[in-house]
């Protein structure tokens, strides 16, 4: 009963997160799209910088850019900031459901580091906190007049993140929580600096005075670094469905160089208008496909006739280490139905997803957490089933 609920609201936060997150995003893709592709050319209306037309959705549209703004505050003014706050409030709950809910199962890997849930859960907050104070810091030190070396510097700092939550939590965890500290540093600079930017200018245009061109600096400067920070914080939400990433053992070194390849992406699309560096995609698709060969798995030998095992033969290790979970009746306290859907105790699913259980046992991301102390030996033997069932279907 309590599991069931848990697993709906689960699934009731993720649909909201997912929901506003894609509104933040979509918003901010938006803006910066309008931004990059205003007509600037002269002539433009007195005080206007640049004007663009539009059709979508059955209507034409056009949109202006005031240089300064205009003269006289408008009744109604949108500000694009409770999708920002809501994805991380959404995010963040999400965290704790998932997450620190089931912080023994889902954060720790003994393999890793044994930590007790408490501490685990201590680092994935403090993981947060500190990487915006870090950023803030950054931001405000003499770098942010050489906006190149901060951002490097900023990658930089969510590498050895990325390094040290790896060698702390489960990678699962380490990853959800890179991907949780660069979703708070992007939400802080929509509180913390963007929308004061933003009342800023409001609030010289009512006062009638120039605004402090502070502020509109600032703002532009955490506004490109939430560009950037897009594509991997969106790679990361996704990872979870693709264990040969975080489940690798530089798990960490494949999280940075997916987030080099997204930035170098997202590089080309703000630039590409005004400087058409077309090395830049090629180059991002090259990295991508680099790190797909760096993480493949060895080629495995043929196994000698004597060491096939049949299905029957791993049952009882897949009893005793994945029934509690992977059954139609799972007895685990927390699950009330086989996760991912698998059965283990219903006919052909062992064999139908021997592709999937070889990854997740041999990554030793399955067992969750290694709640049920499956040992190396086990491990090769599902792996030498795995094995003897490619070899039948040759
Ligand atoms: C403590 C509970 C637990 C145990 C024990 C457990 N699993 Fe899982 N398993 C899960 C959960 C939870 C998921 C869903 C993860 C997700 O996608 O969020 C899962 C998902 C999977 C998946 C699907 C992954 C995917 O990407 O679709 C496979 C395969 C799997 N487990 C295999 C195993 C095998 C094999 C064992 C036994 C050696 C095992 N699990 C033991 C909890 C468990």
């Amino acid at each position: 009963m309590e599991a069931h609920i848990a697993e709906w609201l689960n699934l009731l936060v993720r649909w909201i997160h997912f929901i506003v997150g894609v509104a933040w995003i979509g918003a901010s893709f938006y803006f910066n799209w309008l931004e990059n592709h205003l007509d600037r050319k002269p002539p433009q209306k007195e005080g206007i910088d640049g004007n663009l037309w539009a059709v979508h959705g059955g209507g034409f549209y056009h949109l202006k850019k005031f240089t300064n703004g205009p003269d006289t505050l408008p009744p109604v003014l949108h500000w694009f900031k409770w999708e920002a706050y809501m994805t991380w409030v959404s995010g963040v709950t999400l965290l704790t459901i998932v997450y620190y809910y089931n912080a023994k199962a889902m954060m720790i890997d003994s393999s890793v580091m044994a930590l007790s849930p408490a501490t685990a859960i201590a680092i994935g907050i403090a993981s947060m906190i500190i990487s915006w104070f870090v950023y803030d810091l950054l931001c405000k030190s003499p770098l942010r007049h050489k906006p190149l070396m901060l951002g490097i510097i900023i990658f930089a700092y969510l590498a050895i993140l990325a390094f040290a939550l790896s060698h702390l939590l489960s990678p699962r965890a380490a990853y959800i929580h890179v991907g949780a500290a660069i979703g708070t540093i992007m939400a802080a600079n929509v509180f913390f600096v963007i929308i004061p930017s933003q009342k800023e200018l409001v609030k010289a245009l009512t006062e009638n005075r120039i605004p402090d061109p502070g502020y509109g600096v600032n703002g532009l400067l955490r506004s490109r670094h939430n560009n950037y920070l897009t594509l991997p914080v969106l790679f990361i939400m996704i990872s979870n469905h693709f264990p040969s990433t975080y489940g690798s053992p530089y798990n960490w070194l494949v999280l940075i160089g997916l987030a080099a390849v997204a930035v170098l992406t997202r590089h080309y699309f703000n630039i590409r208008h005004i400087n058409k560096a077309v090395w830049m995609l090629p180059t991002a698709l090259f990295g991508f496909i680099l790190i797909m060969f760096a993480t493949m798995p060895p080629k495995q030998t043929a196994l000698a006739q004597n060491d096939i095992i049949s299905t029957a033969k791993i049952m009882p290790i897949v009893k005793q280490r994945c029934f509690g979970c992977h059954s139609s009746k799972p007895t685990q306290p927390g699950f009330s139905a086989p996760p991912a859907g698998l059965a283990y105790d219903k006919p052909g699913v062992l064999e139908n997803n021997a592709d999937k259980i070889n990854t997740q046992v041999m990554q030793k991301i399955m067992p969750l957490g290694n709640l049920t102390q499956m040992t190396d030996d086990e491990r090769n033997r599902i792996n030498r089933w795995y094995r003897s069932l490619k070899q039948e279907a040759q």
